[in-house]
């Protein structure tokens, strides 16, 4: 079995993905054309997929998000991204939702949550895929738009919709404003996390933990520039969503291979990572191909990314007695893997 099948076979959940992140390329230009939103010049349509930095990146995802329009749009575009996920051999997603930009299209919250709810529902009844939804914040907007945010998210609350985020630029907006818009979803029932220490330094994780009180940390890259925070980290059992080619093509940390790459030192230093995409086929990838990509260019053995891929469900905002099934059947599922992984016939 070579690494390629492994990573493929092996379960785990996938828990930083951004919705509009997650349209194909042909996708989104047939939506673009039928909504009629002007796209700019290009040769094939891939070459749209192509940036240097966040920003850029998060033009382009912009344009995404406005190409969505009614609720078949959203049921297309979210059951591809459950299809795409399951065909990566992902077992269970929470995915993130940035409704702030369809919002200011004009587009109501029942349409959106319509077409999303509904491929959710109909993901895990095809082809048997459990999925959990958090609408995101736009920490670019004011603090008065995330109050609005969660004015019109929170009567959505549900089993399906679990949480919030906070996304976009982080370099110029740091979470630590946003502290009572997460006391308010917070005392209203939802799971929390951000983005934080990915172009923002150690402090903004600790704002994002004392602050916000979030239970996990999206990227977080920047914690390494605080010894203190990351033992601290360590010792409080924080899970950092760590996206491999996001950071690749979307930072200046640009080459896995290094020995001073945040993954790899966040790694070593025994912080718990789960591996996940952020925006697959914007960033050319799949679940299973950023397992392959560590596990390639850290030279990671088929042992440590069973762990990662263990700590995914650890990490996963389901309730305990689920946890503890999955944890059980995973864990068989992987010992056999590990086992036909060593035996020479199955061996490159
Ligand atoms: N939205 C989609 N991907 C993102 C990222 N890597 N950082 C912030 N916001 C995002
Ligand atoms: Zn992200």
């Amino acid at each position: 079995m070579n690494l390629e099948q492994f990573t493929k076979a092996l379960p785990k959940a996938e828990l930083h993905l951004h919705l509009a992140g997650s349209v194909k390329a042909d996708t989104f230009l047939k939506l673009a054309r039928k909504n009629g939103v002007a796209l700019p010049e290009f040769d094939k349509i891939e070459d749209l997929y192509r940036y240097d930095n966040l920003v850029d990146f998060l033009q382009i995802y912009d344009l995404v998000a406005r190409s969505v329009v009614d609720a078949d749009d959203f049921h297309l575009i979210t059951y591809e991204a459950l299809a795409h996920v399951a065909n990566a051999g992902g077992r269970y997603v929470e995915f993130f939702f940035s409704p702030q930009v369809h919002q200011d299209a004009g587009i109501s919250y029942q349409t959106m949550f319509g077409g999303l709810l509904k491929a959710m529902d109909d993901a895990e009844t095809d082809f048997g895929l459990m999925s959990r939804l958090i609408p995101a914040i736009n920490r670019e907007l004011t603090i008065e738009r995330s109050f609005e945010f969660l004015d019109l998210v929170l009567p959505f609350r549900s089993d399906k919709v679990i949480g919030i985020g906070l996304d976009y630029d982080e370099e110029p907006f740091p979470p630590a404003p946003f502290k009572p818009v997460y006391d308010k979803a917070k005392k209203a029932g939802m799971r929390l996390t951000a983005h934080a220490g990915e172009g923002g330094p150690a402090a903004n994780v600790r704002d994002a933990l004392d602050l916000l009180s979030v239970e996990r940390i999206d990227h977080g890259y920047r914690v390494m520039e605080d010894p203190e925070l990351v033992a601290r980290c360590i010792a409080e059992d924080i899970a950092f969503t760590v996206c491999p080619s996001s950071t690749v093509i979307l930072t200046h940390w640009r080459d896995l291979t290094t020995a001073d790459h945040p993954i790899r030192t966040m790694l070593d230093a025994g912080l718990k990572l789960v591996v996940d995409t952020d925006d697959p086929p914007m960033l050319q990838t799949d679940l299973a191909k950023e397992y392959r990509l560590l596990g390639e260019t850290m030279s990671l053995d088929r042992r440590t990314l069973a762990d990662l891929a263990l700590n995914s469900l650890d990490a996963a905002w389901l309730d305990d007695s689920t946890k503890r099934d999955w944890r059980a059947s995973w864990s068989a599922e992987i010992d056999g893997l590990l086992t036909a992984s060593e035996d020479p016939a199955y061996s490159n």
